[in-house]
């Protein structure tokens, strides 16, 4: 046993149950390996939801952490802190154009609220394009621009009331509104990640981005779950040549210290003036120090690192589940892989755990899978043996019980 504790019991007693919790128990981590308490060990297919991208326990990042701990762990945003300017040195470096800037925050949804604010300031408009299954976040703002209707539900006047839905990768029904001068900003997911990994047909980017230039509408792009080089590019847009007006970043860009980040061009961020969009920890020390370590390691290797591994995870699941009788789709790109089922997941994800690999999931057939960059080849084999041997024991029940 890793640590005495018996931590189930008590998050499941004193936590809100805001989380459908999966049953493990996480004591250590490293790489693309998962321990829990008794030292069982899992493969991590999912790197705490997308976070754990250059793999648990990174000595870069951990380094870097330890480092800056030792200087300075909190200097508010209305002072100057060093690692705060490397940080803004190294994310400009890689941002889409020279000419944009950044609000930093805490999280994926901040990040989202603070673009919304943007976009409506900025071109003084109210109408929001959404899309249908995207997904922003939670908070008030970024849950207006999130499609579940499940998670507004009994809130519905909280909701920022001007946004429609359109399916996402239709172009034209975007071009053929009558409204588009009205319209203040088209919020998209390269590739949309909650939804179930959907990828855009591929002239879709293109023309919105288009579209958007011709009637000052601003295009934000929400690389939250695909940035990063999740898809093998450091952003999902440039696998579709476009550059956004905005876009955001969350989850893996703090290297497990919360960070968020919303990227704008200049002339729009300079809309926002003093005191309209503040955070006690946004862009904190340590965040950044962190966050600098992740930007670093995220070269043209990596890059092509998280391209062959995403092709080999894919194709060894086409070979190996491709035709199963219960599996409908194997899709994705880099490494945000999705398996489409034609029955509800939940037996087979289960059996995937106990089995020793903790996969994600979407909707309620959807099997995601977003690993850290630094999976090994047979750790993929691996685990595509033990997705096989779950669907494979689903099956055999599935006909004993017919
Ligand atoms: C595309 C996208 N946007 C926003 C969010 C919200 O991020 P957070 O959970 O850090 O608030 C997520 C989280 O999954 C996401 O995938």
């Amino acid at each position: 046993m890793i640590s005495g504790i018996n931590s189930r019991s008590l998050e499941d007693r004193y936590i809100a149950k805001t989380y459908q919790k999966l049953e493990v128990n996480v004591a250590k981590a490293k790489g693309s390996l998962l321990w829990d308490q008794e030292g069982k060990k899992y493969i991590d297919l999912m790197s705490g939801y997308g976070v754990a991208i250059l793999g648990h326990s990174n000595p870069a990042i951990t380094d870097a952490i330890k480092a800056q701990l030792d200087s300075v762990i909190i200097t508010h945003g209305s002072m100057y802190t060093p690692s705060r300017g490397e940080f803004l040195r190294k994310f400009m470096s890689v941002a889409p154009s020279r000419d944009g800037q950044v609000y930093m925050s805490n999280s994926g949804t901040e990040a989202v609220e603070a673009a919304l604010k943007i976009a409506i300031r900025a071109t003084g408009r109210k109408k929001i394009i959404a899309m249908e299954r995207g997904y922003h976040g939670k908070t008030l703002g970024s849950l207006s621009l999130t499609h579940s209707e499940k998670y507004k539900k009994g809130i519905e006047g909280l909701i920022y009331p001007h946004v429609e839905f359109l399916p996402f990768g239709d172009a034209d029904i975007i071009e053929g509104r009558k409204d588009l001068d009205e319209i203040a900003a088209i919020f998209v997911e390269p590739v949309q990640g909650e939804g179930g990994i959907f990828l855009p047909p591929d002239d879709y980017l293109k023309r919105i981005r288009q579209i958007t230039s011709d009637h000052g509408i601003m295009l934000m792009t929400d690389e939250i779950q695909t940035g990063l080089g999740r898809t093998g590019k450091l952003w999902a847009f440039e696998n579709w040549n476009i550059v956004p007006d905005i876009f955001t970043a969350g989850k893996g860009i703090g290297g497990g210290i919360p960070m968020g980040v919303t990227w704008a061009r200049q002339e729009y961020m300079e809309k926002l003036p003093v005191g309209s969009q503040t955070s006690t920890m946004g862009g904190n020390p340590l965040a950044c120090a962190a966050g600098t370590a992740v930007l670093n390691q995220l070269t043209d290797t990596m890059l092509d690192r998280v391209r062959k591994a995403g092709e080999k995870f894919r194709k060894e699941l086409q070979a190996g589940i491709g035709d199963h009788r219960l599996v409908k789709d194997v899709r994705g790109i880099g490494l945000m892989l999705a398996i489409e089922l034609r029955v509800r997941f939940v037996e087979i994800l289960l059996r995937i755990i106990q089995n020793g690999a903790v996969p994600l999931y979407s909707g309620i057939n959807i099997i995601r899978l977003l690993p850290p960059y630094v999976i090994e080849d047979s750790q993929i084999s691996e685990a595509v043996s033990i997705i096989a041997g779950a669907l494979e024991n689903e099956k055999t029940q599935r006909e004993a019980s017919q």
